[in-house]
């Protein structure tokens, strides 16, 4: 496995690579979620390459950039024991020297994360396009954890046309339902339990809908209801979409995209479902 810091290094080392190259972009702070796309990238291309940086132009100010976790040793025995073949690590210097450009997807981002984070995905989607420029994959995985996430980079390579196929590997959780994040290290152990509420608030959806509940009003506020009994939580949205355009649903024709996003103590969690 090559750790490398630089653009230029990795440019090297793509131009040496013939075989197919499938890349997994992250923050850092592994956990089983990040390392589900890893072994489905480990398992579909020949070279695997990862990044690892911790994306300053994605955090709106007064969030979370300074105490996002980090720790890059750990992070590269587990990348090592799935068998990465390249890591970049770059700096924020190496990845923003002096920079003017930026990609802003309109219309899905501005509803739900968009909204409640703004600048957020012209971070990410910026970060992103550089990352491809530079790593040149043919295939990126992405979590379908972050499912406004995965509609914004679709969204992009579809319009900008970029060589390269998305892969969405769906969430990976904890054995009670919470979906694997780096955040949840914040969550003290009277929040940790609380976080469950996500999960249960979307596995309620999920049977109501199956009950044959089709009222989307009634859906949200069942949810909203559930998530209110819990001290530690405060609700920061509750959507049920079309999953195309985000677009909130009255009455729900599927698939619809269940997500919410909850405050628990300090901590903002986000997680979805698919209403199929
Ligand atoms: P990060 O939060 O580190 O996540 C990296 C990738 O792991 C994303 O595609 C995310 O959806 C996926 N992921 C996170 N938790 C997951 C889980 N429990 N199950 C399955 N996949 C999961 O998302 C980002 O970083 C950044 O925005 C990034 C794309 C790297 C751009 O800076």
């Amino acid at each position: 496995m090559q750790v490398i810091e630089t653009v230029s290094g990795v440019r090297n080392l793509r131009g040496q690579i013939k075989n197919s190259v499938g890349f997994v972009p992250t923050m850092g702070y592994l956990h089983d979620g990040h390392l589900a796309l890893v072994k489905r990238a480990r398992a579909e291309t020949d070279t695997v390459v990862v990044s690892i940086f911790v994306n300053p132009t994605q955090f709106d100010v007064g969030e979370d950039l300074v105490s996002y976790p980090r720790d890059l040793e750990r992070d590269l025995e587990f990348l090592e024991r799935e068998k990465t073949d390249i890591v970049f690590v770059p700096s924020n210097k190496e990845m923003y020297p002096s920079f003017s450009t930026w990609i802003d997807v309109e219309g899905i981002t501005e509803k739900l994360e968009g909204l409640h984070r703004p600048g957020h995905f012209r971070g990410v989607a910026t970060v992103v396009a550089k990352l491809f420029n530079i790593v040149q994959p043919g295939r990126a995985y992405f979590g379908q954890k972050d499912a406004q996430q995965v509609l914004v980079i679709k969204r992009m390579v579809s319009d900008l046309k970029m060589n390269l196929e998305i892969v969405v590997v769906p969430t990976v959780r904890e054995s009670d339902g919470l979906a694997m994040s780096s955040r949840n290290v914040h969550l003290s152990h009277e929040e940790r339990r609380a976080a469950t509420v996500l999960f249960k608030a979307l596995s309620l959806a999920e049977e109501l809908w199956r009950g044959g509940e089709e009222d989307a009003d009634e859906i949200r506020f069942q949810m909203t209801s559930l998530i209110a009994g819990i001290s530690l939580a405060s609700i920061g949205y509750i959507s049920i979409a079309n999953i195309g355009t985000l677009e909130e649903m009255k009455i729900i024709t599927p698939p619809a995209l269940v997500s919410l996003a909850v405050r628990i103590g300090k901590t903002r969690l986000i997680d979805n479902a698919i209403l199929k």
